[in-house]
């Protein structure tokens, strides 16, 4: 009898991925990133993302075959990502999974590409405590997740607008400190200057970043205009309000919930601030390890073993 592995493909954006598991450990994952040829055009084109996949998938695939020394006939399940992500890019993925699947006569299936990041912190861990809250802080994500299981989650909240991490960027920008702006900001951040005030958002409510984000751009322009531009004060007073605004509503589902484990993703959630009134605001917080912090297929094999979906 062949040993059953694993297949998961990820292509909701820009990096193209594929990994093989062992169940619950991962054997290879193979990850090329399209940041650098779509740099080139200032951001995301989506027409060519989907492009940039469909030429690499192929020799991912085989790469990955390479590095984990498997048979293609030992796969035994395929899963890929098919919600949330670009349209084209998510297509290439699903037809690479199921064309594949219906070669190998397995069945393809589907996995939540965020779900998938709430659970890459415990990638090769077999067991998982429950119940924890999830807190998902990126440049396209800003929610916190109630999670019973590998398939009880619950979003509590999210953003009504913009993501906190695109917040950082548009504020980091008009400040003149380039991209990605969170960790410029970051970096500048002084405990000392952080005399604005913004107005505090109710634990009650979704997210919300426009109005904010436009409040500092006005503060900005106003700066710049008399001369006085002062560029720690703003960015220290933004990102003191941001992450106190994250700490305030995950301490009120913390004790709604009465739950002391966190598990975070992100970008956001490197920030030094965030990271330091995490500990103390959580009993035991968990992170994933780098390389499954931004998108890759591992994750989403590990989700897949996790639901359960399959019987060996
Ligand atoms: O999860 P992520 O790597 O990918 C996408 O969402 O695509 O998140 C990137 C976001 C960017 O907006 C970046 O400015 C923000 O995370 N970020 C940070 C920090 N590091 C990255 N924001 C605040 N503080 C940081 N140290």
């Amino acid at each position: 009898m062949l040993k059953k592995y694993i297949l998961a493909i990820e292509t909701s954006c820009d990096d193209t991925s594929i990994a093989i598991l062992d169940d619950y450990t991962v054997i290879s994952c193979v990850t090329k990133d399209s940041t650098k040829e779509l740099n080139h055009y200032g951001g995301i084109v989506p027409e060519i993302a989907s492009r940039k996949h469909e030429e690499y998938i192929i020799d991912i695939y085989k790469q990955c075959l390479y590095e984990s020394k498997i048979n293609p006939k030992e796969i035994g399940y395929i899963c890929y990502t098919n919600e949330p992500g670009l349209p084209g890019s998510l297509h290439v993925g699903e037809i690479f999974a199921k064309s594949l699947a219906y070669f190998l006569d397995i069945e393809a299936y589907p996995i939540n590409h965020i779900h998938a990041h709430i659970f890459s912190a415990f990638i090769n861990t077999k067991d998982i405590d429950y119940p924890f809250l999830s807190l998902i802080a990126s440049g396209k994500t800003t929610s916190i997740f109630l999670i019973e299981g590998p398939t009880k989650i619950l979003e509590l909240i999210k953003t009504n607008d913009d993501a906190i991490g695109e917040t950082f960027d548009k504020i980091a920008k008009k400040l003149g400190l380039g991209y990605p702006g969170g960790p410029k900001i970051d970096s500048l951040f002084d405990k000392t200057k952080t005399s604005l005030m913004f107005p505090k958002q109710s634990v009650l409510d979704n997210f919300s970043f426009s109005g904010i984000k436009s409040h500092v751009l006005r503060i900005i322009d106003q700066q710049i205009k008399s001369n006085t531009l002062d560029v720690v004060t703003i960015a220290s007073s933004f990102m003191n309000w941001a992450i106190n605004t994250l700490i305030e509503k995950l301490n009120y589902f913390k004790t709604k919930y009465d739950i002391n484990n966190i598990c975070i993703g992100g970008g956001v959630a490197s920030n030094s601030l965030f990271k330091s009134e995490i500990k103390k605001t959580f009993k035991s917080s968990f992170v994933p390890l780098k390389e499954f912090s931004c998108d890759n297929a591992a994750m989403i094999g590990y989700l897949f073993y996790q639901t359960n979906l399959f019987k060996k």
